[in-house]
């Protein structure tokens, strides 16, 4: 499978021109609508944003690669199954990819041309990786109805990660959650919202530095599946550059599986989750992926191998959840429900495919959160 450079599939939506310019100006109103329509038309965008550093990645990576590094006993103090492993690490083998037991989600499987689909999920096997859960969020003012979505941050306890983890984590950490609050202000723009609208409704939501760690001595094998086929439940998933390629998306409107090589120097990858999805009352849709072992990857991992010996073989998803708060009333905004109704029509007519007709029914965003996290086996 050839690699495409995703900036041939994907809008390139500058912040840049949206932080320096007024929000009336021409250049600024034109940048904001290209990023709505990037994710109306496919669900994900690159985002530039010249505030994001390489090194700073690279720091983040290297911590993040000595902390997955550790006996599994050591990481296993990090785990709060009690908090629905909203905080703290997750093991591998724990969480399932929701989509192997989802009617709506499998027919959409079906519906892509057979070389475009993702590696067979019908196994239902929990996925081989590991992630660390570090929120970045405001706490709430009030008395929140889902205090286990807010609970305090895991500091590991080894002297070598200690120290540095709080530093690392908030430095990269606030790099991505301010990307992606400022990206919502664009899409709400974009949307003919006001600006804040987006980010008044995650004010206090449980934002979170979510990297995923696989071990690629163990799963290193081609057509390995580390993540499988799914998409994310937060509001908008935004993804540093990783060191190994694997991570493919479906743009919606298009049925192919895209490859991701996010290019060196200031871009991110912007996914659209199912809160955004819900908000819009379809009109934008969760973006689909999965994480993958490919020939990309295998080649990454004989560089990586030759260029630094000394380090761990460990392939580290450099992702932030920015979520919606948990108490706030998620409900279609009915301008968008009504767009969403109008674009579906003419997919209709034109004898495209575009998934189930979804209800979204009025619910709290925190609700919205555990009914997911029941389908994928974080919550009992
Ligand atoms: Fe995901």
């Amino acid at each position: 499978m050839a690699v495409r450079d995703i900036s041939k599939d994907l809008p390139v939506i500058d912040l840049d021109i949206f932080r320096t310019g007024p929000l009336d100006s021409p250049a600024v109103i034109q940048e904001c609508e290209k990023a709505a329509t990037a994710l109306i038309i496919y669900g994900a965008l690159v985002l530039h944003d010249s505030r994001v550093s390489d090194d700073d990645n690279s720091t983040f990576l290297d911590l993040m690669e000595d902390y997955f590094n550790q006996p599994e006993a050591e990481l296993k103090k990090d785990e709060r199954p009690e908090l629905s492993y909203q905080v703290g690490v997750t093991l591998e083998n724990t969480e399932k990819p929701k989509c192997a037991v989802d009617e709506s989600c499998l027919r959409i499987i079906e519906a892509l041309e057979p070389a475009e689909r993702p590696l067979d999920i019908s196994g239902h096997s929990p996925d081989p990786k590991c992630r660390f859960f570090w929120k970045m969020g405001e706490n709430p003012p009030y008395k929140t109805e889902f205090p286990s979505l807010n609970a305090p941050n895991v500091i590991p306890q080894a002297d070598f990660l200690s120290k540095r983890w709080p530093i690392i984590m908030e430095q990269w950490g606030t790099c991505m959650k301010n990307a992606v609050a400022d990206l919502a202000d664009m899409v709400a723009l974009g949307l003919g919202l006001s600006a804040d609208t987006f980010r008044q409704a995650g004010r206090f939501g449980p934002h979170l530095l979510a990297p995923t760690a696989s071990d690629l001595v163990k799963y290193g094998q081609a057509d390995t599946i580390l993540a499988g086929f799914h998409s994310d439940l937060n509001f908008l998933t935004i993804h540093g550059r990783s060191r190994y390629p694997g991570l493919n998306i479906w743009a919606r409107n298009t049925g192919k599986r895209i490859p991701v090589r996010i290019l060196e120097g200031n871009y991110l990858l912007v996914q659209a989750g199912k809160q955004l999805e819900h908000i819009t009352g379809g009109l934008i849709k969760a973006g689909y992926h999965e994480v993958v072992v490919n020939e990309q990857t295998l080649a990454a991992i004989e560089r990586r191998k030759h260029s630094f010996p000394d380090r761990p073989l460990i392939r580290i998803s450099s992702t932030f959840f920015w979520h919606l708060s948990s108490d706030y009333d998620l409900v279609p905004i009915p301008p968008l429900s009504e767009k969403a109704r109008v674009l579906r029509a003419e997919k209709a007519k034109d004898g495209i495919p575009d998934g189930d007709v979804v209800e979204y029914r009025p619910m709290k965003v925190g609700e919205q959160v555990r009914n997911e996290l029941k389908h994928i086996a974080l919550m009992a």
